[in-house]
């Protein structure tokens, strides 16, 4: 894990130029390493977004989406609360000066070594689904505050959860409840993941009216209810798409809690830090293809990054790539494929690009590469992890 004194943060005045960057981090071949440049100053005009359009619910950003540290630092100072899913990143959000009471301990599944250090640590609020992780808290955190986490699914996501988390609302929510009640457990309130790159506006109006309805159960039931976590779910590189979602939540909030008195917050992963990391990769080596008659048909480039590296997810749209030269580059574009650098076959990033002739040594910089990226990157084949250079924009 970086820490935070190794980080420096360049300052920038109007705009990121990375063409300029990436080539001056590349310069004299001084890196095999592949690059992100996060631009701090995204990850704070998205918090501000959030406030500007859901003043009411407090966002905690979920760790386990890109744990590097100065994002964490960014996010704690502005204020954001935390969702961590293990020691490791509860430990790092509490360095970052972020106090237990800021926390949700969202893996409904924990460890015991977790849970003890979140006892430890005041971080009171956790995530249960089953009825196992009832008595596993009856038996080592008596007093912590629980949220039920139920299942309710987009019908059109990037990411679905609902296979592997959350309780069926309609039989098992009641029954959980209850027997938390016999085991003198606290109940919070509820919680929810829609699935991750939501599409659909609905889910969240449907989402919040089960919540509504589990809240009423609760009540009845002799518990407060009044922790209402819709999980996340929301788009990066989209924040037209974010105020329509955002739009739907406040006025389903309204509608189904009007004035009750609860505490709703959210836990956004992808949203804050999509578009805060480009990412920078050198071509190291490239194949030509050519037809019968000796004509360039299409081209192919091995690159310093792949798919056991930052491009795990396969999903990207990367029509947004752009490329960096120090020669001069002919107008037209062929049929191009890129690789990355393991000597596994299916290590590949993308087909059916169409790009200039490009050369060993020029770059390509991918933007939008802020979220599960370099938390999943590995060094499979000896390749070196991605390095991170900072930027921010001067006031
Ligand atoms: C419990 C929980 N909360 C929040 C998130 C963040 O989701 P997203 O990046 O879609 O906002 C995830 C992602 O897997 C999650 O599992």
């Amino acid at each position: 894990m970086r820490t935070l004194r190794e980080n420096k943060i360049n300052f920038y005045k109007n705009e990121l130029n990375f063409r300029k960057i990436a080539q001056e981090l590349y310069k004299d071949n001084a890196t095999e390493h592949s690059i992100y440049i996060c631009d701090l100053t995204k990850v704070q005009r998205q918090f501000e977004l959030w406030q500007d359009c859901l003043p009411n619910i407090k966002p905690y950003y979920a760790v386990k989406t890109n744990n590097d540290a100065l994002v964490v630092k960014t996010l704690a100072e502005l204020g954001a609360g935390f969702d961590c899913a293990s020691v490791e990143e509860m430990q790092m959000v509490l360095e970052a000066g972020v106090t237990g009471d800021r926390i949700i301990f969202a893996h409904p599944c924990k460890p015991l070594s977790h849970l003890q250090y979140a006892q430890q640590h005041q971080i009171n609020i956790s995530t249960v689904d089953t009825e196992f992780e009832l008595f596993k808290l009856k038996q080592h955190f008596p007093n912590s505050d629980i949220v039920l986490r139920f299942r309710s699914d987009a019908k059109i996501c990037g990411w679905p959860l609902g296979k592997k988390f959350g309780c069926e609302a309609q039989t098992d929510t009641a029954a959980l409840i209850l027997l938390a009640r016999s085991l003198q457990l606290k109940i919070a309130g509820t919680s929810f993941h829609v699935g991750c790159e939501c599409e659909d506006l609905e889910a969240f109006v449907r989402a919040l009216s089960t919540a509504r309805e589990l809240y009423d159960v609760g009540k009845m039931l002799g518990y407060d209810m009044n922790f209402v976590d819709i999980g996340g779910g929301y788009h990066g590189g989209n924040n037209e798409f974010f105020k329509k979602i955002a739009k739907t939540i406040s006025s389903s909030l309204d509608l189904y809690f009007g004035n009750e008195p609860i505490k709703c917050i959210s836990e956004p992963g992808r949203y804050f830090v999509e578009a805060a990391f480009t990412l920078v990769c050198k071509i190291t080596g490239k194949r030509e293809m050519r037809n019968a008659l000796g004509q360039l048909e299409s081209i192919m480039y091995f690159i310093n990054d792949g798919k056991y590296g930052s491009f795990i997810d396969t999903g990207r749209d990367f029509s947004n790539v752009m490329y960096f030269s120090e020669n001069h580059l002919e107008q037209q574009k062929y049929k191009t494929t890129i690789w990355g650098p393991t000597c596994d076959s299916t290590d590949k990033i993308v087909d059916n690009l169409y790009l200039p002739r490009l050369h060993r040594g020029d770059l390509l910089a991918f933007p939008n590469m802020g979220a599960y990226t370099l938390c999943l990157a590995s060094k499979f084949n000896g390749i070196p992890l991605p390095k991170v250079v900072y930027y921010q924009q001067q006031n």
